[in-house]
């Protein structure tokens, strides 16, 4: 592992990304038997929450108990933080106490400097931009049922945004096709867009069933993110039609999986029925994100 900090998938290598799943699936065989290694004892990551979460704080929280640490849940709503102390003074001070720290918050650059000031790993738990540690257990996941990522094709579905954003790196840097889908003016970050282009195969466009065509992963997220919220009514028109449903099914490869990184609204951008026709690969994505974010934190915070 050649990084300090797990703050956005561009920062990281192949071979960074490739560590990190391998790492996933030996801690996730010895979970599953009962074995237990205290790689991180008697170190404390603190959690930075200043929008809502179920999946993140609860993995990363059983995950640092379970490596023998402890997780401090600290929301914004209690920080001096949420009253205007500066990241900067807020990084320098816990930087003395703790040995990480995840943060999920809504500028990216506050995360950044985050790494900036401080001086221990800084794990992004999902900013606006992007989403790393999801997308990391999506390839562990998408590596489990196909078998390999190099050559398989991804399409992303819906709104151009963290997840879309997080995916294109992620499937891009480990040999994917990636595809997306979405509405004009909705498209992922312009420049993540160029890089995908110029080094790898990567096409977006409006034509869901494009998109779609001999996909082996097909995902997608909500039409409306966290901080989005005044919006959904008018997303709701906006993205009708950039759904994954059963005909949408029909036009991607024999036996291709369903993605989606939680929560869901059923009958916007996925209909219940595919939902629940691959509620196996969702819901081993979704356990993936302890395997996998236990990986990162072993490899960034293992002194
Ligand atoms: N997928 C995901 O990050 O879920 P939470 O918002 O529940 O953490
Ligand atoms: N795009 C969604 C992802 C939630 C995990 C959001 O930012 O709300």
């Amino acid at each position: 592992m050649t990084q300090k900090h797990l703050l956005k998938l561009g920062d990281w290598s192949t071979a960074d990304i490739m560590e990190t799943l391998e790492l996933a699936d030996k801690l996730k065989y010895e979970n599953k038997h009962g074995i237990r290694h205290h790689h991180l004892a008697g170190q404390t990551l603190g959690m930075i929450f200043q929008k809502s979460s179920t999946r993140t704080r609860v993995s990363f929280e059983t995950g640092m108990y379970q490596l023998g640490g402890q997780a401090l849940f600290l929301s914004n709503r209690d920080l001096q933080i949420g009253r205007g102390e500066p990241v900067e003074d807020t990084a320098r001070v816990l930087s003395r106490y703790l040995d990480g720290i995840m943060i999920r918050t809504f500028a990216q650059q506050e995360v950044e400097d985050l790494a900036k000031y401080g001086c221990i790993p800084i794990i992004n738990g999902l900013t606006d931009y992007c989403h790393p540690c999801q997308v990391l257990a999506d390839l562990q996941t998408i590596r489990e049922y196909k078998g390999d990522l190099a050559g398989r094709k991804l399409c992303f579905i819906g709104d151009g945004n963290n997840m879309a954003n997080s995916l294109i790196v992620g499937g891009i840097k480990t040999g994917m096709k990636v595809s997306v889908a979405c509405p004009d003016g909705y498209q992922p970050d312009a420049d993540i867009m160029k890089w995908a282009a110029e080094n790898g195969d990567f096409t977006c466009t409006s034509d869901v069933k494009e998109a779609a065509a001999d996909a082996d992963a097909l995902y997608t997220d909500v039409w409306a993110s966290m901080g989005q919220e005044q919006e959904a009514l008018e997303r709701q028109k906006i993205f009708a039609g950039y759904q994954i449903n059963a005909d949408v099914m029909k036009v991607a490869a024999d036996k291709a999986m369903v993605m989606h990184c939680l929560p869901a609204h059923r009958g916007e951008e996925i209909t219940a029925d595919v939902l629940e026709a691959h509620a196996n690969e969702i819901f081993d994505e979704a356990e993936n994100r302890l395997h996998a974010q236990k990986a990162v934190m072993v490899l960034l915070m293992s002194k």
